[in-house]
């Protein structure tokens, strides 16, 4: 039986390929719109995001609005068969606006008030900005809701910041009431007796401040709720006024690679569809396989907070202009990037922007015209190659990522483990080493989703928490529940420590899963950057299948075994000989510890391909790939498509496993070893294993 997820718009039932489009700033010049709809087809783009920065073009004067261009844009495309993401504009504001009602512009941490300039910088909680987004939303709803052209809402852009103005700081306080009903409560949660912090009165209670309290945890850590919650509801007020004229029409806002400001499995709560931009900086001192492995990362986490595709919604044709370095895409990586997204389960491949612009800061920005202003450049000549091959694709629109490996990687762990002081305020590196952990599965190409402490784990079969500082009881209870059932649990050093409230566990870390693990993690040793100790594997060895010495470096905590087993202990310091790693048989499953951060990836890749084949996980490929080489999976259950792409810079050479193959673009059948060039891949099809 095939299951696919419908086409996110029934309107465009194929890959969606576009761009961000702003005529707004070609108005004066009525022949580029002619022009552009002319290269758009030529492209093979069928989709665009108009109007994201249209404010000053919708509402010259106060309660002045032009909407003329508007129609003409969208009505000509209607008649060339091209759709659009219409955008609310409130990611930026007009200068009447800012110089009249000042309280829409953001005020900083410091207290100080911004002046009017740059973008995404508006008060969240100002009712001026919230009138004013209300009126200019319902008259946009109104005017174009049913027009043929138009696919869904793309909400403002790349929300993001934080506003510490009076009426943040009241909201903040309405927040933090409804949370916990009495001063008594927020005084224990936040461990308000410390240096005497203790509030007697709402009214004491204010944002975190450089000049004021910045050393309770768990005040920072309600803030940044806080202020992901209020952007989520500023979200809403957007989506109110659109809502009420056509409910029909989906709603997406630009979210950004593991930004860090918002929760953003709360917001994925409230938008129809998950779109995000992805700038990957390719040819980079990084290597390319270290920046794929973030990115696939990021698009995996984009699928798994709806559990379907999603869009990508901007990523550069070329070039970005706001890194060190601009490094043009080499031949081959234009398609390979767009793929990969695709690889994970993206529906639509779209850029940063149709058009360069002639002036200000995104001028050098790539974009699918150049400023030559005609299509016969290699850039556009690499977007009207993807454009035919997405074409080609249709059949996978709509298909999953079965994925049975899951890594555990909640927000407000985040924000409370890299705002801990101790034990390395030199550098914890938690992104790092959840991404450590992700690359080892990507090189084996395991399917993987990027799951928080509320998702249903009943799929997984393999399930890893690297640092997991601030874990619930109830998540430990689930988890616990989870490896009882037969799943494979990886935790790290570091887990287990904090309660949601950032108040540490007493009676032994690593708390919720102290009887899960079979251990207790008694202290933990900070390394300075050039030291190392070792992880010896030798105890373990014949049951993981490998062995030998690994170096570990920046955590190292010394655990005692409570009815687990030891598998490699440390070879170094006063702790030589205790357990680093271990292993807990529990109900039917079992419940890996790794005690440090071992450094090099040559580790995790080895633990990793012994704990899929252990635990049964699936791979896109039963068959080793070449370092640098990922393969991925998207299945509609009757056809599984591997996407095989090749991130190491070099020619590779490919051995297919034992399944029927077709070749999705070329139909002709594959089997056996082939080569793939630097930046190459291919689309391969089997019955749905
Ligand atoms: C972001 C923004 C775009 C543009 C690009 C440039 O993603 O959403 O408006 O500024 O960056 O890379
Ligand atoms: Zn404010």
């Amino acid at each position: 039986m095939t299951t696919k997820f419908p086409p996110i718009s029934p309107k465009l039932p194929v890959f969606m390929h576009g761009a961000d489009y702003n005529p707004d700033q070609w108005q004066h010049d009525p022949k580029v719109l002619e022009e552009d709809i002319r290269l758009m087809k030529l492209a093979g783009c069928n989709v665009m995001a108009i109007g994201i920065f249209a404010w000053a073009a919708l509402e010259p004067e106060e309660g002045v609005f032009q909407f003329e261009w508007l129609d003409r844009v969208l009505d000509s495309f209607a008649e060339n068969g091209i759709y659009a993401w219409l955008a609310t504009p409130s990611g930026a504001r007009p200068a009447w606006m800012s110089e009249k009602y000042p309280e829409v512009l953001r005020v900083e941490k410091n207290r100080v008030r911004n002046l009017h300039g740059m973008r995404h910088n508006h008060c969240f909680t100002s009712p001026v900005y919230r009138e004013k987004v209300t009126i200019m939303n319902t008259k946009l709803a109104e005017r174009y809701s049913q027009h043929p052209a138009v696919l869904g809402w793309h909400i403002s852009n790349e929300y993001g910041g934080e506003c510490h103005c009076d009426y943040c700081q009241e909201a903040f306080r309405g927040w933090l009431q409804r949370k916990y009903g009495t001063l008594d409560k927020l005084n224990m949660a936040w461990w308000a007796s410390f240096w005497s912090h203790t509030y007697t009165s709402w009214s004491q209670v204010e944002s975190p401040a450089p000049h004021g309290e910045s050393m309770v945890h768990g005040h920072n850590l309600d803030w940044r709720r806080f202020v992901s919650d209020q952007t989520i509801d500023f979200y809403n007020h957007e989506i109110k006024p659109l809502k009420a004229v056509n409910p029909d029409l989906p709603c997406t806002t630009n979210f950004m690679d593991w930004f860090y400001g918002i929760d953003y499995r709360e917001f994925a709560k409230v938008v129809d569809v998950i779109s995000w931009d992805a700038y990957p900086t390719w040819h980079e001192k990084a290597s390319d396989a270290a920046i794929a492995a973030w990115f696939s990362f990021n698009h995996d986490m984009f699928r798994t907070l709806k559990h379907k595709p999603f869009m990508l919604m901007e990523s550069t044709p070329s070039l970005t202009n706001w890194q060190p370095v601009s490094k043009l895409k080499k031949p081959g990586m234009h398609k390979l990037s767009s793929l990969q997204a695709v690889a994970h389960g993206s529906d639509t491949v779209q850029y940063f922007q149709w058009r360069k612009s002639r002036g200000a800061s995104e001028k050098f920005h790539g974009a699918v015209i150049d400023h030559a202003g005609h299509e016969h450049t290699r850039v556009f000549g690499d977007v009207a190659e993807l454009g035919r091959t997405l074409a080609g694709l249709t059949e996978l629109l709509g298909t999953n990522v079965p994925a049975e490996a899951a890594i555990l990687a909640d927000w407000d762990n985040r924000w409370a483990v890299n705002d801990a002081q101790g034990p390395r305020n030199g550098g914890l590196h938690y992104e790092q080493t959840v991404v450590q952990h992700y690359k080892a599965l990507w090189e084996l190409g395991v399917p993987t989703d990027i799951v928080g402490s509320e998702d249903d784990l009943s799929a997984y079969k393999l399930l890893i928490l690297p640092m997991a500082y601030l874990l619930r009881e109830e998540t430990g209870k689930r988890i616990d529940a989870f490896v009882k059932n037969g799943g494979t649990l990886v935790s790290t050093y570091w887990t287990g420590v904090v309660d949601e409230n950032d108040l540490c566990y007493l009676g032994g870390y690593p708390g919720p899963l102290r009887e899960t693990l079979g251990i207790w993690a008694e202290e933990i040793d900070g390394l300075h950057d050039d030291q190392q100790n070792r992880l010896i594997l030798e105890q373990g060895s014949a049951r993981l299948g490998f062995g030998g010495e690994y170096a570990v470096h920046e955590l190292c905590e010394l655990i005692h075994t409570e009815g687990a087993q030891t598998l490699a202990v440390y070879g170094d310091d006063f702790y030589a000989g205790r357990p680093v790693l271990t292993v807990n048989e529990r109900g039917a499953g079992k419940a890996y510890y790794l005690g440090a951060r071992v450094r090099d990836d040559a580790f995790y890749e080895a633990f990793y391909n012994s704990l899929a084949s252990e635990a049964g996980v699936r791979r896109a490929l039963d068959a080793e790939l070449p370092a640098g080489v990922t393969a991925q999976l998207r299945s509609d259950g009757e056809h599984d498509y591997v996407f095989v792409l090749g991130f190491s810079g070099r020619e590779e050479t490919v051995t297919l496993d034992g399944a029927a193959y077709t070749d999705v673009e070329t139909g002709e059948p594959a089997a056996g070893t082939f080569t793939l060039p630097p930046y190459g891949l291919r689309v391969l099809k089997r019955s749905a294993r």
